[in-house]
Order: C-alpha cells, then structure tokens, then sequence
C-alpha cells in the first residue's frame, strides 16, 4: 500500500542491497540504502586527511559533506558534494575504516536525522520505501510496519561478497573476505547489533535461498500487512 516502511537490517554481505533493491521495484516502492551514507562520509574523511582516531575531529568533520541519496532502486547512490559516488565508496579502504566513522555520535546523528527526513517525504507522498542498514527497525524507524533481519551463513556471505569484488575487478582471497566481514561485523557491534534481529523482526535466513526467493518471501510479507 501506500506509504509503507520496509525496515532490512542485517550483517555484512547478506544480501540486504541486492534484496531490498529488488522488494522496492516489486512494490514499486523507494529505495535508501544507509551503509551507502556511512561509506561515503568515510570516503569523504578519507579524501580530506581527517585522523579517524580523533573522535572530536570526526565529529567537526561530519558536518562538512554535502550528501544527497538516490532513492530509486535503479538510481545510482549517493552523491558527495556534488560528485556521484559509485566505486569509491566499495573500497578496502572505505571497508576498513567505515566502522570507526559510524562509531561517532555526531555521525550517526546526522545520518540518521538525513534517514528520517527520507522516510517522512516517502511516507507524506504515499510512495512508502525500503530501506536497508543496521539499525533501521531498532532506532531509525521503529514503528516500520514490516521489520526484516536478513542473515546467511558467514560462508555464504562471504562466497557472495567474493562473486561481487570480482564482478567489480576487485579480486580478494575468499579466506580474507571471510575474515574481513567478521572483523567489520564485529567492530559494528560496539554501536548497532549487526548480528541480532530487532524486536518484532522478522528473520529471513538466505543460506539456501536465491535473491528471488528472498525478495519473494519479503514481498509476501508486505502484502500480508
Ligand atoms: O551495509 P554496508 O556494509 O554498506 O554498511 C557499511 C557500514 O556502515 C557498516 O559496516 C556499518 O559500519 C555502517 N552502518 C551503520 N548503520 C547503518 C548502516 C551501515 O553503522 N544503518
């Protein structure tokens, strides 16, 4: 229906981009993609030499960039003063670091008041959206009427991530791609709960399941609201 919020949260490489982009074109519905927004503030930081163990200067910094999210589920992301991000923000680098700029307060502040106001423009227009990170269905938008917490198996994860950096040219060890998402979902977890489902989430386990039979399963779920 109109104006509906679907929340996704789940750890690294389960598939929550590829999913919620797909439940948004079923439903004909918006798109925001939130670890796009922390990726890109870190890129940002990165390009200007910000020292990321220097809490307070992340903080002054985090009010410099000039962000604006692609809402369409075919749109390209996120745009950084100007500039449209696509590559830049998948890096190793930006993967290594993101962690420690969404851990700042002043980070997540902003980012998550940007979220809201996404939300609210969908809502008051009747288009409804997805919208997929961490900590959608716990502190972004809690009254979301369809929470989902989508999960594979970490080798799952990992084989997948690994299909997608070769896809981008961008070719990585499997062994270090397994370790790489276990690092960052454990880094995440000092500041959302990347390995637990919100309360009143629905889980969805993707282990054995294909894109389309999540994004099935997912549909379904809206439609019963
Ligand atoms: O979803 P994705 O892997 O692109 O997210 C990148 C990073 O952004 C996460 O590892 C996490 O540090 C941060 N993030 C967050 N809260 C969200 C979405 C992402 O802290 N809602």
């Amino acid at each position: 229906g109109g104006g509906i919020v679907i929340a996704i949260d789940g750890p690294s490489g389960s598939g929550k981009s590829s999913t919620s982009r797909g439940v948004a074109r079923r439903l004909g519905l918006r798109y925001l993609d939130t670890g796009a927004q922390y990726r890109a503030m870190t890129w940002w930081m990165l390009e200007h030499g910000v020292d990321l163990a220097d809490g307070e200067a992340v903080a002054a910094a985090s009010l410099l960039p000039r962000l604006a999210s692609a809402t369409d589920p075919d749109g390209y992301g996120i745009t950084v003063d100007g500039r449209v991000l696509v590559d830049e923000i998948r890096t190793g680098a930006v993967d290594a670091a993101v962690s420690k700029v969404a851990g700042v307060r002043a980070v997540r502040t902003r980012l998550i008041e940007a979220q809201r106001e996404c939300v609210r423009t969908a809502v008051a227009e009747g288009v409804g959206i997805v919208v997929e990170g961490r900590d959608i269905a716990e502190v972004v938008w809690p009254i979301a009427p369809v929470k989902v917490y989508l999960t594979a198996d970490q080798a799952v994860r990992a084989a997948r991530r690994e299909a997608e950096h070769a896809g981008a040219g961008r070719g990585t060890e499997a062994a270090a791609t397994l370790a790489e998402l276990a690092r960052r979902d454990a880094e995440d977890a000092k500041t959302t709960r990347p390995l637990d489902a919100a309360p009143g989430a629905v889980v969805v386990d993707g282990t054995h399941l294909s894109l389309d039979e999540v994004v099935e399963e997912i549909v379904r779920l809206a439609k019963g609201q």
